[in-house]
């Protein structure tokens, strides 16, 4: 099969489509014939040399797909070859066909297409492992989205208002911000222009920038409040007051999906479809695709994603 490699650390220029073996699904695995793949804010890192992909998972990028099962391995619960699926991946997705545990495939919600399936699987899992099962986000509260506009922040907007709680969120240019509010965002701040923490208070924070927003976040959580923190665009060290933490006896949360095992990717799986699918099929919550690009395009559509422009996500398909 084809598949896009990472010929060396670098810029875009270095993935390239290439014949590489077929995979064969393991024990517990299922092989599916890929239809679209997600791009994912980590693979720019993996494509740099500054991520690489877990023990055992494929050395080209790709932590979401979508398409078809071709084929099932031993001990496979739940999936038969010909489902429609969509999937959580170790690494890989930027293939013709790829081999998954069964754990963290999941049929692929009724009400989008197939290729718009591609972009749900680390979205939903993130936001929903973070903001509800970590964060315990509760419908009177209100929830604090960094980066609104991201991939992650435009699905944990739709699901926050989808189970009743209020949802502000931070952008860096007003045609994201206005596109955040018919997502349906409460309030929206631009952070070029002001300080979030002068204007909100928040039950749960969702942070992409680490410790540029440490204490800025702790100031804004409010008694009670968690702070969840998935990315460190801001970087990784920054001095915690744990005075002003304990006055509010708050909570600060780091949380990595990738490197978890195969059993609480399931979990996390398990819980998405059975409390974000429906949410997906109804409608309350849709798929925010900026672009469709040819996958052996990925080149391009990683400069699209550098460029910081997009809002949602860019996926790519076959
Ligand atoms: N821990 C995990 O398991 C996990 C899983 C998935 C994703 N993530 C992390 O979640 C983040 C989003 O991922 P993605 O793939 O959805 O990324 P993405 O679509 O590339 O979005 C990155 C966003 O960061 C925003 N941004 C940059 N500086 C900002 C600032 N100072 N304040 C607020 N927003 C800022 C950018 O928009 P502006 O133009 O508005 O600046 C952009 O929308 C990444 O940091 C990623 O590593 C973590």
């Amino acid at each position: 099969m084809r598949a896009i490699e990472i010929t060396r650390p670098g810029p875009p220029e270095v993935l390239e489509w290439r014949e590489v073996p077929d995979p064969c699904p393991d024990r517990g695995e299922v092989l599916i014939e890929v239809t679209a793949a997600g791009l994912n804010r980590a693979d720019l890192l993996q494509r740099q040399g500054f991520y690489d992909p877990p023990p055992g998972a494929p050395s080209y990028p790709g932590m979401e797909a979508s398409g078809v099962v071709i084929e099932v391995g031993e001990d496979v619960e739940r999936f038969t070859p010909g489902d429609e699926v969509c999937a959580l991946l170790a690494g890989g997705g930027y293939a013709e066909r790829v081999a998954v545990p069964w754990q963290q495939v999941m049929p692929a919600p009724e009400g989008v297409t197939l290729v718009e399936a591609a972009g749900l699987p680390e979205v939903a899992c993130t936001v929903w492992s973070n903001v509800f099962m970590t964060g315990r986000l509760r419908r009177s509260e209100t929830l604090l989205v960094h980066g609104g506009a991201s991939g992650i922040g435009t699905f944990a907007i739709q699901l926050a208002k989808a189970f009743g709680s209020r949802v502000v969120t931070t952008a860096g240019s007003a045609a994201k911000l206005d596109r955040l509010k018919e997502l349906g965002a409460d309030e929206v701040i631009n952070y070029r222009e002001e300080d979030f923490a002068e204007r909100v208070t928040a039950d749960v924070i969702l942070d992409i920038m680490g410790a540029k927003y440490l204490s800025r976040n702790i100031r804004t959580l409010r008694t009670g409040g968690r702070l969840v923190i998935i990315g460190l665009q801001g970087g990784a060290k920054a001095e915690l007051d744990l005075g002003a933490l304990l006055a509010k006896r708050a909570a600060v949360h780091a949380t990595t999906l990738r490197s978890r095992p195969v059993d609480e990717k399931g979990v996390i799986v398990r819980g998405v479809v059975d409390n974000v699918w429906p949410l997906v099929s109804a409608g309350a919550v849709r798929p925010v695709v900026y672009a469709e690009v040819p996958m052996a395009q990925a080149a391009e559509a990683h400069r699209m994603l550098d460029s910081g422009e997009h809002i949602g996500k860019i996926l790519l398909v076959r």
